[in-house]
């Protein structure tokens, strides 16, 4: 990457996604931070793109305060997840408005759309260009500061963003994509609902494990899965419970699992899991999270016919045994069964049943919908229709109290 002036500029034929590192985060207030990035920058027109609702007085209070000199463009957002319908009228905004950088501050949702504008920026508006890698063009990129507000997706050290086409998931991948800065101050995290904090450090959780058996996965990304599922295990459910050390170490372990993922992707939990949020409104961590045991006998049954990683199947049970140990301590019981213990713990019932999935026509249209994303090569196990349909049938090992949560 060059720097020339306020702008990022990368040369990007060919680049291998796992050689992106991401910038490290800052952990302190974000405001003096922010404000002193883009005097670095020298950007006095900065996109400030949020969430709607989330953190109202704070961004007030931020708009209030930019220098005199700074005139930002903010841009609010209130989805559930990111569509290409939802980030049209902005996008045109955004060009009218000619931003010389970018701040992102919200949750996964949010940062994922800011690096939709953010490409759509550099490419003068077309997005289809970002579908696949290499992109065929050397793009000029706005700086962009990521400020999560949720300690889950990882996205503010990855260079992908999830954009869905009615509900259809498409992925944008560009090393122009990844955030110049993350600021991760845990005071955002304060005043989140309980029910967000506990579907972003399942996603943050679930995919440190996917990272760990994902075919493209290296032993440097491995190394920051493990941190991260560390982490997870320590402080996930009191972080949930709001506690502000747990919080602060949650943040770490997202940021981990979205760097882990940056270079091996999700698998088939991620795939599985796009059908239950856009069709029944599942929140993606925990959407994720009830894929994921499913996920973990699916691969466990893995052999030499559909072993899609060239290490072969030992070496992917020896993972998931690692994971296993990792996760639960010296005695640890089956990983589908600790992962279903997390859903029964914040009582939420582990069968897909109780959360919409009712018949084999549900389960179908998930399984085509995950075949479809491109997130099932990585998959260290090949995801066939037939077995993926009975898997989703499966009752969970556990039978903790039926009550679903959206
Ligand atoms: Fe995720």
């Amino acid at each position: 990457m060059t720097k020339a002036g306020p702008w990022a500029e990368w040369e990007i034929p060919g680049k291998e996604l796992s050689l992106i590192k991401s910038p490290p985060p800052t952990d302190s207030p974000f405001e003096s931070c922010l404000f002193e990035q883009l005097e670095r920058w020298k950007s006095r027109r900065p996109l400030l793109i949020t969430t709607r609702q989330a953190l109202r007085p704070r961004v007030q209070a931020l708009l209030s305060s930019f220098p005199a000199a700074t005139e930002p463009l903010h841009i609010p957002f209130s989805v559930p997840y990111p569509t290409y319908e939802e980030v049209e009228k902005p996008l045109r905004k955004a060009l009218r408005f000619a931003p010389d950088g970018i701040v992102a501050i919200g949750g996964g949702t949010v940062l994922d759309l800011a690096k939709v504008l953010r490409a759509g920026l550099a490419s003068g508006g077309d997005l289809e260009i970002f579908s696949n890698l290499p992109a065929p063009t050397t793009f000029k990129w706005l700086p962009m500061v990521a400020i999560p507000t949720t300690a889950g997706s990882g996205s503010e050290a990855t260079p992908f963003a999830v954009l869905y086409r009615g509900t259809t998931k498409t992925s944008l991948q560009h090393p122009g994509l990844l955030p110049d800065r993350v600021l991760l101050d845990s005071s955002l995290l304060a005043d989140l609902p309980r029910s967000i904090r506990m579907s972003a450090g399942l996603d943050a959780l679930a995919q440190a494990i996917e990272s760990c058996w994902s075919v493209c996965a290296t032993e440097e990304s491995r190394a920051l899965a493990h941190e991260s599922i560390r982490i997870a295990r320590d402080h996930l459910l009191s972080a949930v419970e709001g506690q502000q050390t747990s919080l602060k170490a949650m943040q770490q372990a997202a940021f981990l699992s979205g760097q882990a993922i940056a270079t091996s992707r999700t698998t088939l939990a991620h795939a599985l899991s796009y059908g239950l949020t856009t069709e029944y409104g599942t929140s993606h961590g925990l959407a994720v999270f009830l894929m994921l045991p499913r996920v973990v006998r699916f691969n466990q049954q893995l052999d030499t016919s559909n072993c899609q990683d060239p290490d072969g199947p030992e070496a992917v049970q020896a993972r998931i045994a690692e994971i296993e140990r990792l996760l639960g301590g010296p005695s640890p019981s089956p990983l589908d069964q600790q992962l279903e213990r997390f859903l029964s713990h914040f009582n939420i019932s582990p069968d897909l049943k109780d959360h919409g999935v009712r018949d084999n026509q549900s389960r179908e249209r998930i399984v085509t919908g995950a075949l479809r994303s491109g997130r099932t090569n990585t998959n260290p196990r090949e995801a066939r229709a037939e077995p993926l349909i009975e898997c989703l049938a499966e009752p969970p090992t556990t039978h903790p109290t039926r009550q679903a949560l959206r």
